[in-house]
């Protein structure tokens, strides 16, 4: 851990993946929120420059104002340093004002309590099936064998993907995504998001005729404004869950048992139950933050604690830095499963809060549940392999071994 680029804020480089692997995240964000709450990033490479805000009060007004600012050029740095994105408009997350809230409630349909009560079902005994094979094994990934398969399942659920497609989606999703781990080129995984969109078209072509109650269904049938959605706004919106709800759910998952080893003393706590799993998710999810930053483009002069953002410029929002403001939480670099309230921004705020919440929830306490119930104890069985990433933050691999549980509760 060096610590160069603390001492010399203007230094920083918060573009570049390796700055979150050498520097102290938390001596960086204590001391931007104290010394420069709202920083001005110098500009990278042929990007432009742009607002880094760390407290949580500035993060969660930006996150509220989509007056102010927009979301349809961009909502990460590498979109919003590029200038913008191809889905804007069309897909939830980088669509703005009455098409975005309209598209959402007609999403949030098939987010209802009967169909989600049927996917939670699917989360828990995929989930106590996959732990009890686990505990029998000597060692094991608990990022490849256990988090990545629990996530993309439970969307291809929601979405209603046949069980017969579920492999090859599957093996596409993990090579839109390999380019991150350099297993494939950047074609390839190009190659392998068209085929996504590919067949999520055709999927949406036989749900219109005969539709069901899942997300494509939904999406396929429904009507914004009297006019019918676009093909491109059913595919993207079906795609836009993969890409908000699988990497994400994966690494608080692999993120709360990294805590557990950090903290013995809070896994009693949850072994012992001397905390609900309620709260414990809560704080997996404040302590881990898979998404380190979202972003937006000012359209309108605003003025964010004393510092003019002019209308054009690029504003970033993080939540790692706004989850450990010792404005907002006690003793916020303490990981402590019991703590409430627990007003963590891991989820985003305001008319973007994150449609999937629910479920990242449920996967969460599907995890713990099961963990406390089956697993005795847990040990390191080899390096695990952080992500290399401005946006997510965590594990790429994790080896582990867990000793079973004697006598397990029932479920
Ligand atoms: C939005 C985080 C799970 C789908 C968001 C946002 C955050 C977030 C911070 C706001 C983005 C912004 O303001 O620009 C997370 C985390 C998760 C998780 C940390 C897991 C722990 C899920 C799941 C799904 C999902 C399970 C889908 C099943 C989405 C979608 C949006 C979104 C579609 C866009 C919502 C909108 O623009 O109205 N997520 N998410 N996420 N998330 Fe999640």
């Amino acid at each position: 851990m060096h610590d160069t680029v603390t001492t010399d804020l203007d230094a920083l480089d918060l573009t570049d993946p390796r700055t979150y692997l050498t520097v102290d995240e938390d001596v960086m964000w204590r001391r931007l929120r104290t010394e420069r709450p709202v920083h001005w990033h110098r500009p990278v490479g042929d990007g432009p420059g742009f607002w880094v805000l760390s407290r949580h009060r500035d993060v969660m007004a930006v996150y509220k104002d989509d007056t102010s600012f927009t979301s349809e050029r961009g909502n990460v740095l590498a979109t919003l340093l590029k200038g913008g994105d191809s889905a804007a408009g069309k897909m939830l997350a980088v669509t703005d004002g009455h098409r975005h809230a309209a598209v959402r409630t007609l999403m949030l349909r098939s987010f209802g309590p009967r169909m989600l009560a049927s996917v939670v079902d699917g989360v828990r005994a995929r989930t106590d099936r996959l732990l009890a094979e686990m505990v029998e094994r000597e060692r094991f990934d608990f990022a490849t064998e256990v988090a990545e398969q629990i996530p993309i399942a439970t969307i291809c659920d929601l979405l209603g993907v046949p069980l017969g497609d579920r492999r090859y989606l599957l093996g596409l999703n993990q090579q839109a995504l390999s380019s991150t781990t350099g297993e494939h080129t950047e074609l390839d995984s190009l190659t392998a998001r068209n085929d996504i969109l590919m067949y999520f078209s055709e999927l949406a072509s036989h749900r219109r005729e005969s539709p069901s109650d899942d997300v494509i269904s939904v999406l396929a049938s429904g009507v914004v404004d009297g006019e019918p959605l676009s093909d491109a706004e059913i595919v993207l919106n079906c795609y836009s869950l993969i890409l908000g709800g699988d990497e994400t759910s994966r690494l608080s998952m692999i993120g709360a048992v990294a805590a557990f080893l950090d903290h013995p003393e809070q896994w009693d706590a949850l072994k012992s139950g001397r905390v609900t799993l309620e709260s414990a998710v809560e704080e997996v999810l404040r302590w881990v933050t898979p998404t380190m930053h979202f972003g937006r483009r000012a359209v309108a002069d605003v003025v964010v604690d004393g510092e003019l953002i002019e209308a054009g410029d690029v504003v970033t929002l993080w939540n790692t830095s706004a989850n450990r403001d010792e404005e907002v939480f006690d003793r916020p670099g303490q990981f402590d499963l019991g703590r409430t309230p627990n007003k963590h921004l891991t989820f985003g705020y305001g008319p973007h809060f994150c449609i999937g919440a629910f479920l990242g929830r449920a996967e969460l306490h599907a995890v713990l549940d099961t963990l406390r119930r089956r697993v005795a104890g847990i040990e390191r069985a080899g390096e695990a392999n952080r992500l290399h990433s401005n946006f997510l933050r965590g594990y790429a691999r994790f080896p582990v071994s867990f000793t079973a549980e004697p006598s397990p509760n029932p479920a």
